[in-house]
């Protein structure tokens, strides 16, 4: 008998940092392919966790910097989407923590949003993601590698600053190119890869399927808005100025910078397709992205 009550249980479908833009977008997805009541959030604040918690979804509370608040986060067989941390540094530990929690509870599956190219990905913010694939991988559990491109939404949430300064302000050469994806894109994929069989021990290099130059970028912002918005293309100290005057904190001007040398080198411009076979559909192209940004900014 507890043989056949253990064969019926049905996985939990676990999402951390479920407050966040990727995790709320995941959150969605999963609604679309499993129920309410198997799916639980890890969040640190539980009043920002309104939407799951209105559709019946578990809130479990706990922070990444607190292992005793984790212990109780997962359960055992719980196929768990670690979703990366967003201070740089700290997140070693966080993750750290994230992954010893995960392992005491025995759960079934842990899926961590990495970066595309994993350890060849040459630049301070992939650094992070490169300690912790190595963490995951020595602790035993079965794991899924999500190395994530750039989401388009890291240019177009620029945009009303590019229409403001009459241009899109970069480092990286004209002609270099990225093949980012939707936030959305990402997210479908990470809820593909939970509830999905076979995706234990697999590494997916996840990115747009059409790698965009910066110039074709500025192009179509120009095309949409029926204006003139050329790429300029700064040297790395003046693009550093103009960060640090768009109010970017120092630490952070030099990662910046050593990211669009990283857009010179092609790192982030795969186009090997993991993403289009995970989510069935092609990526959103650039110009949607571009198109869904306007129109969000006019209906404001
Ligand atoms: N590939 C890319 O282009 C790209 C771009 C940006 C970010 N990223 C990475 O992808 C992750 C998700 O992106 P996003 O757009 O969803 O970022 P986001 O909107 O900034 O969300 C970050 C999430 O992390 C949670 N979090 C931060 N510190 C935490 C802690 N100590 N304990 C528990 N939760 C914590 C936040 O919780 P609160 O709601 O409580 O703050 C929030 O839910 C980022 O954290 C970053 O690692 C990738």
């Amino acid at each position: 008998m507890p043989v056949l009550a253990e064969t019926l249980e049905m996985p939990v479908y676990v999402v951390t940092a479920a407050t966040g833009q990727l995790g709320q977008l995941v959150v969605r997805h999963l609604l679309h392919r499993v129920d309410a009541d198997q799916i639980a959030v890890v969040v640190r604040n539980a009043s920002r966790a309104t939407h799951p918690a209105e559709h019946g979804i578990e809130v479990r509370v706990a922070d990444y910097d607190d292992p005793a608040s984790l212990a109780g986060a997962f359960g055992a067989g719980d196929r768990v989407l670690l979703i990366s941390g967003n201070q740089f540094g700290a997140r070693l530990t966080q993750h750290a923590n994230v992954i010893a929690a995960a392992k005491s509870s025995g759960i079934a599956q842990l899926a961590y949003t990495s970066i595309l190219g994993g350890p060849s990905a040459n630049f301070p913010v992939a650094d992070d993601h490169h300690v912790t694939e190595q963490a995951l991988l020595e602790s035993g559990l079965p794991f899924t590698l999500l190395r994530n491109g750039w989401y388009t939404e890291n240019y177009t949430s620029q945009l009303t600053a590019a229409l403001h300064h009459g241009a899109v302000v970069g480092a990286a050469a004209p002609a270099s190119r990225l093949a980012t994806a939707a936030r959305a894109d990402y997210a479908e994929a990470a809820a593909v890869v939970l509830v999905g069989a076979g995706h234990e021990n697999n590494v997916y290099e996840l990115s747009g399927d059409t790698a965009w130059s910066l110039e074709e970028y500025a192009a179509e912002i120009s095309r949409q808005t029926a204006s003139t918005v050329p790429y300029r293309q700064l040297p790395p100290a003046d693009y550093e100025d103009f960060l640090a005057g768009l109010g970017l904190p120092t630490p952070m001007l030099s990662v910046f910078t050593a990211t669009e040398a990283a857009i010179d080198r092609g790192e982030l411009a795969d186009t090997g397709g993991d993403l289009r076979r995970l989510i069935g559909r092609p990526t959103t192209t650039l110009a949607e992205s571009i198109a869904a940004e306007l129109a969000e900014l006019t209906s404001r």
